[in-house]
């Protein structure tokens, strides 16, 4: 019987990851939704919180051994309180998903109404008939959009909340370029009973960083997010509140937001990456502000240098952004090849639809972030040369490999992670800190 050797497998999966960290150090990673750890968060990851169960809430559990872990975790539900003002925050969600999954599962029931925006728009898949609401089996109902303003429409959406009296009015968006109208559409809301629920996925660090609007100062209840976009914690989700258990509705409301993560989508919810979360806090209390700030500068300085150079950029009378996006208009059906032609450089974005598109798989535009250039330590000069970069791939259509030398010779100053607690960590090697 001949015996397989299946080291030689791993081996090939380890060669893939160290093949992957030197592809990224040497591009200019742009897409929004993306971060890298800092060391200390890392380091939590391969910790032996892995892989341990702790189903329940600190306390109060099903297995044994969290000791450790359950100061864990109330150190997270405390530093995330602060980090976000708040009264409440669930830090179990494994992704921003999962967050809204539970929200959904909480708050509304299957067959009723919640309004939304479109995926044209910007929306997330999470509260589409495709996503969680779909799952949830939801009757959703699109909020009118300004395509100039790249935002809701306001008196529509009021109108609407109104005539159609949801049970939830939903507001999560992928392309998040201006603050919603929050304070509008929660008093519509609230006037007809329904909740706001703002999905913050994209923009919980810019928040956080007191650099965006404070959804739950302008009347959300309920605030889900990703951990690890402009919050560059590890992969995860998380909901807040200002909500406080005080009277029975309330006490009510948050039961059934607890009972929405476990049971309703989590059991073992990845407590390595809470104990990550706890740091990331940490780390964005004391950094969060200035990596904020110089993320938003980053995506306004790369709007206006695209511009400059004939790109059509949206947002163009308010400043193309208030985030740490901007959206691309490339053509019609293009935006696919453009980011491949971008990727061939050195240049890592996706393809996004813009309004007006109707095929998702075949977009217009293109989705740009700052929030990992920002975090190696990139400024506005910096965005500068990369809009130059831009202009040689899309407009000039300069040959691939040339680019991607002089991409690589570019970044080479830039590869240790900033806005957090360890200096002098390159953001894409492996660290044996313990
Ligand atoms: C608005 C919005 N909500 C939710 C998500 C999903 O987040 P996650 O990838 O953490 O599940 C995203 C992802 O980009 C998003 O843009």
């Amino acid at each position: 019987m001949i015996l397989v050797n299946w080291i030689k497998e791993a081996k090939y999966i380890k060669d893939q990851a160290i093949k992957n960290n030197e592809y990224f150090s040497n591009s200019l990673p742009m897409i929004a939704s993306e971060n890298i750890l800092s060391p200390l968060c890392k380091e939590m990851l391969i910790s032996d919180f892995h892989g341990r169960y702790a189903e329940g809430t600190p306390g109060n559990r099903y297995y044994e051994g969290c000791k450790f872990f359950d100061n864990v975790e109330l150190k997270a539900i405390e530093l995330s309180k602060k980090l976000f003002k708040c009264n409440y925050a669930d830090v179990r969600p494994t992704a921003g998903t999962t967050a809204n999954m539970a929200i959904l599962k909480a708050l509304i029931k299957p067959g009723e109404t919640a309004t939304v925006l479109d995926l044209s728009n910007g929306a997330h898949i999470s509260f589409g008939k495709w996503g969680a609401a779909g799952i949830r089996n939801i009757e959703l109902i699109s909020y009118p959009f300004n395509d100039e303003e790249m935002n809701i429409d306001i008196d529509g959406s009021i109108k609407l909340i109104k005539k159609v009296k949801p049970k939830l009015a939903l507001n999560g968006r992928s392309v998040f370029l201006f603050p919603s109208p929050i304070k509008e559409i929660a008093e519509a809301a609230h006037e007809v009973g329904a909740y706001l629920v703002y999905d913050a996925a994209h923009v919980l660090g810019l928040i956080a960083g007191k650099q965006f609007q404070d959804p739950l100062r302008e009347g959300a209840d309920v605030m889900s997010g990703s951990t690890h976009k402009t919050l560059p914690g590890p992969q995860g989700g998380m909901i807040l509140s200002d909500h406080k258990a005080e009277n029975e509705e309330d006490k009510s409301f948050l039961r059934k937001l607890s009972f929405g993560v476990f049971p309703g989508v989590t059991s073992s919810y990845h407590l390595h990456h809470v104990a990550a979360k706890a740091i990331a806090y940490a780390e964005h209390l004391e950094f969060g502000e200035s990596y904020a700030i110089q993320t938003i500068k980053n995506a306004q300085a790369l709007g206006e240098a695209l511009y400059n150079r004939n790109f059509k950029v949206f947002g163009e009378k308010l400043g193309f952004t208030k985030s740490h996006q901007i959206l691309l208009e490339i053509g019609p059906k293009k935006g696919k090849q453009a980011s491949k032609k971008l990727e061939e450089s050195g240049i890592i974005t996706n393809m996004n639809t813009i309004p007006g598109d109707n095929d998702p798989m075949n977009p217009s535009g293109l989705r740009l972030g700052t929030p990992e250039l920002t975090r190696i330590g990139m400024k506005e000069n910096e965005m500068d040369q990369i809009a130059e970069f831009f202009m040689r791939i899309l407009l000039k259509k300069e040959t691939s490999s040339k680019i991607r030398k002089d991409i690589k010779e570019f970044r080479r100053n830039y590869q240790e992670i900033q806005y957090c607690f360890n200096k002098g960590y390159r953001g894409y090697d492996y660290y044996n800190l313990i």
